[in-house]
């Protein structure tokens, strides 16, 4: 390049408009972390740029970002210098991202809200709520849409691993910024512990945890937020209907006649808290063998049995969305974290949860004394 192509400031700045920081998902122009620019006469331009906190876990992904995007203006050579905004800087950035409210709101409370929030609930524990939750997350994100997912179970925390990340959330001011794997933003009551330290929480502890897990983590416009909640009908089901009156449950259950049972009384629980219930998946349905032929390990009918008894007791229809077979695979890919939808696509579990997604991704709300937000397919 010549001294005569030199990009002015302007272009160097317009180029790095395209670079958004990959927590927040905003163009680091607006967000004030362009600290400087710098153009040599050489052509060699050097960026200045703010990081939200020191050891941001982005700071390499930024750097390449931002290297990239200048790059592409034909120079020689970019460097990028980083930089840790002060405690004003911090301020003022959360004030631009969520205005200068002084209690967080839960911005799914809010009226006239368009994410659809998702509580999957069961009544036993291991029937697959979150191997439910996280393949229903992945492949609404799949779809395009934005999603969020809450680890609610406080006890057994086991979703930052389903998703594949040890991540631990940033803060920026009070603001928590979520962790994202596999294009899903994910929080955990995991990510604030040490280790592996088993946490004892009781009621008000956990309703504040919640209420801090939806008011203070910075979550962007979601689509769909979903809820993995502890079994059982506990504080924390009461709690999140408190917190977010139009949060939707979701019921799964395996086929056993037991658990169904457990299920409806699980399902039940929106009666008194008035909250939808979206429909049933059955998990562990069937086990197939080689030659095509289905075992009914935990027996059958069980979907079927919950979704007909809360249709009754709700008074509207909730579908069976869907029955998931037993598949080795969907719970190697748990542990190894790359959800099945994504790892073994062609599975017939796969296809099943694929499919249950899409129900609840085109679904529009609204019944009866809910509000008509319609919000269509996709984006
Ligand atoms: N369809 C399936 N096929 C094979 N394994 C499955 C299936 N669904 C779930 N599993 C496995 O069963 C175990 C329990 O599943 P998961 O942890 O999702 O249940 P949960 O309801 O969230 O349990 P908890 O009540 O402990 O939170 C996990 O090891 C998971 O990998
Ligand atoms: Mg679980």
């Amino acid at each position: 390049m010549t001294s005569t192509q030199l990009p002015s400031d302007d272009d160097v700045r317009r180029a790095l408009s395209a670079v958004k920081d990959p927590e927040i998902g905003k163009p680091i122009t607006d967000l004030g972390m362009v600290k400087d620019v710098r153009i040599d006469a050489d052509g060699t331009v050097t960026v200045g740029i703010y990081l939200t906190v020191a050891g941001c876990p982005m700071k390499d992904r930024l750097t390449r970002d931002t290297t990239e995007a200048v790059q592409r203006l034909g120079v020689p050579d970019v460097r990028v210098e980083l930089d840790v905004m002060s405690d004003e800087q911090r301020t003022e950035l959360r004030r631009k991202l969520r205005g200068d409210v002084k209690d967080p709101l839960i911005p799914f409370a809010q009226p006239g809200s368009l994410t659809r929030v998702y509580c999957v609930a069961s009544g036993k524990g291991g029937v697959g709520k979150s191997s439910v939750t996280v393949n229903l997350a992945v492949a609404m994100a799949q779809r395009g849409l934005s999603v969020g997912v809450v680890d609610a179970d406080i006890y057994g925390h086991s979703i930052p691993r389903m998703l594949g990340t040890s991540e631990k959330p940033t803060k920026v001011d009070d603001m928590i910024m979520p962790p994202q794997a596999h294009d899903v933003k994910v929080i955990s009551i995991g990510m604030f512990t040490p280790g592996n330290t088993p946490v004892v929480w009781r009621g008000p502890m956990l309703h504040r945890a919640l209420q801090q897990f939806l008011a203070d983590v910075f979550w962007g416009d979601l689509d769909v937020l979903l809820l993995d909640l502890p079994p059982g009908t506990g504080d924390i089901a009461i709690s999140v209907a408190q917190l977010i009156p139009n949060a939707e449950i979701l019921v799964v259950t395996t086929p056993q006649q037991a658990a169904a049972e457990v299920a409806e009384r699980a399902g039940a629980i929106a009666l008194q808290t008035r909250q939808r219930v979206a429909g049933v998946i059955e998990n562990m349905s069937w086990l197939e063998t080689e030659d095509g032929q289905r075992i009914e390990v935990f027996g059958s009918g069980g979907g079927q049995r919950v979704a007909d008894s809360l249709s009754k007791s709700v008074g509207a229809e909730v579908p069976l969305l869907g029955q998931v077979p037993l598949d080795p695979r969907l719970r190697e890919n748990g542990d190894n974290g790359t959800p099945i939808v994504l790892a073994n696509p062609d599975a017939p579990a796969a296809q099943v949860l694929r499919t249950a997604a899409e129900k609840l991704s085109v679904r529009a709300r609204g019944l009866a004394g809910m509000m008509l937000n319609v919000t269509p397919a996709g984006r």
